[in-house]
């Protein structure tokens, strides 16, 4: 009885010391031996989670490496990227003698051990990359799990600072069914590493840069229990040099144009079809390089308001032609510039924009000339008229002559009031005309402002984001 007892003693004390799975055996240092005492103790068990009590948490150990990052769709929220995944964990006992069996690891088909179910959380499509179909065991227990996996995951994407955006995306790593009480999980190298060794193998990142990783263990706790977690956050920015060549750098050139045609003179047709063909030409631009911008209802890209600007501006240095142009050659030049305009625009704008009333005083002064003497000259014409009017008193010897002489000189009167029209017509013209350049330059002052303004608060928010230190 007592000998019976100890023998079970021993086989208690056996099993409690090489657990779940034994020592391994090997009777050669050949792969079939080892292969044989593998299908022996460890192979049929692949159903059960390799520990000997329940209570026992399988620790899995998990490092990933960015290979590729393949591409970042806006209009779905999802990034496309490729990973190397490397999933480590223990059969607890296992173990054999390197020397014994001849190796110190051997790989075996992945359905033949029993795996952990790691999922990504925010996996939207199914891994299509190639499945790999073995993994190693090491001769202390370990197993060695390393695939290659194509992440299709949700990502909450900031497009407002596009093309100078910044992405923050998130993998957590954990069990689909398992609490942290079977599955617990562990991340085996640190941030740095991970970006280190990443930037060796990153391939194809096209139009991304990988700027950081960071790595962090979580739970994240639910009625029934909770989960443990690794949650990898893949830092990208966008490289902006195609966006800023192809569609940046025309704009800032087309809105140079629009604002160098200011020195067009507004009176010639010139200036206004100019304009509009600029904005025309803008338009084009816009619906060219339409399929650049990224198409997403969220929020507005502030690009898309640059351009915004940009166009408003150009409508408006459209506009403001029309009217200068209005205001110089208004329909009835004849009337004269309200008092107050004068004194507003000519004497206080005037002095404001830096266009010194001199050069339109001395300019008019030569127009005002003729109705300056407009006194002495009105008084002239009366003479030779009231003379004409005198000479049949005098004399009428040629009543012929004397009509014609009477003729003529309303004739002369006629003209000489259309002159003095003409002149009092220019005059008020010129005004006007001087006005009209007072105004405009005064608009194209609040232009530049305008532009340099919302363009300097653009520039300054795509360089506050931009400005990611990983
Ligand atoms: C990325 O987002 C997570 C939250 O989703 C945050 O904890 C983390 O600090 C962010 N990383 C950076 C660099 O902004």
């Amino acid at each position: 009885m007592i000998v019976v007892k100890r023998a079970e003693l021993i086989f208690i004390c056996f099993m409690l010391l090489h657990g779940f799975a034994a020592t391994l055996n090997c009777r050669k240092a050949t792969p079939e031996s080892l292969f044989a005492e593998l299908e022996k103790n460890v192979f049929p068990k692949n159903l059960l989670r390799p520990v000997n009590n329940f209570s026992t948490p399988t620790i899995v150990t998990i490092g990933i490496t960015v290979v590729g990052i393949i591409g970042v769709d806006e209009k779905s929220q999802t990034l496309t990227t490729l990973l190397w995944q490397v999933l480590e964990w223990d059969i607890e006992g296992l173990s054999w003698d390197e020397k014994e069996c001849g190796t110190k690891r051997v790989s075996v088909p992945r359905e033949k051990l029993w795996v952990p179910d790691v999922f990504i959380t925010q996996f939207t499509d199914e891994d299509k990359s190639p499945k790999t179909p073995y993994v190693y065991i090491f001769n202390t227990g370990r197993v060695y799990d390393d695939t290659p996996i194509r992440v299709v995951s949700s990502c909450r994407l900031e497009i407002y600072t596009f093309p100078f955006d910044i992405q923050n995306c998130s993998l957590t790593f954990g069990s689909y069914l398992h609490f942290d009480t079977e599955i617990r999980m562990m991340h085996s190298s640190t941030s740095e590493e991970i970006l280190a060794e990443s930037h060796n193998v990153l391939e194809t990142n096209g139009e991304w840069v990988l700027a950081g990783i960071t790595v962090a263990s979580s739970n994240l706790t639910l009625n029934l229990g909770s989960y443990s977690e690794v949650e990898y956050h893949i830092i990208l920015r966008r490289r902006a040099t195609l966006y800023v060549v192809n569609l940046l750098i025309p704009s800032c050139f087309l809105i140079t144009v629009d604002l160098f045609s200011f020195m067009l003179p507004p009176h010639s047709v010139d200036r206004s079809s100019f304009k509009m063909t600029l904005i025309l030409g803008y338009t084009v631009f816009l619906l060219i390089m339409n399929d650049l911008l990224p198409v997403t209802g969220e929020t507005t890209p502030l690009i898309n308001v640059f351009f915004s600007i940009s166009l408003a501006l150009m409508v408006a240095s459209l506009l403001e032609t029309v009217f200068i142009t209005n205001i110089q050659y208004r329909s009835c030049p004849d009337r004269a510039v309200p008092h107050w305009l004068s004194v507003l625009v000519l004497q206080y704008l005037a002095v404001v924009v830096c266009l010194p009333r001199e050069e339109n005083s001395s300019r008019s002064s030569i127009f005002l000339n003729p109705s300056a003497t407009k006194g002495q000259n009105s008084r002239i014409p009366n003479v030779p008229g009231f003379h004409l009017e005198c000479l049949p008193g005098d004399a009428a010897p040629t009543e012929p002559g004397l009509d014609e002489l009477r003729k003529v000189s309303r004739d002369l009167l006629a003209i000489r009031l259309r002159v003095e029209q003409h002149f009092q017509g220019g005059q008020s013209r010129q005004e006007w005309q001087m006005v009209g350049r007072v105004i405009d330059r005064l608009l194209f002052g609040f232009y530049v402002v305008f532009i340099t303004f919302s363009f300097v608060t653009i520039a300054c928010i795509w360089t506050w984001s931009n400005s990611y230190a990983s």
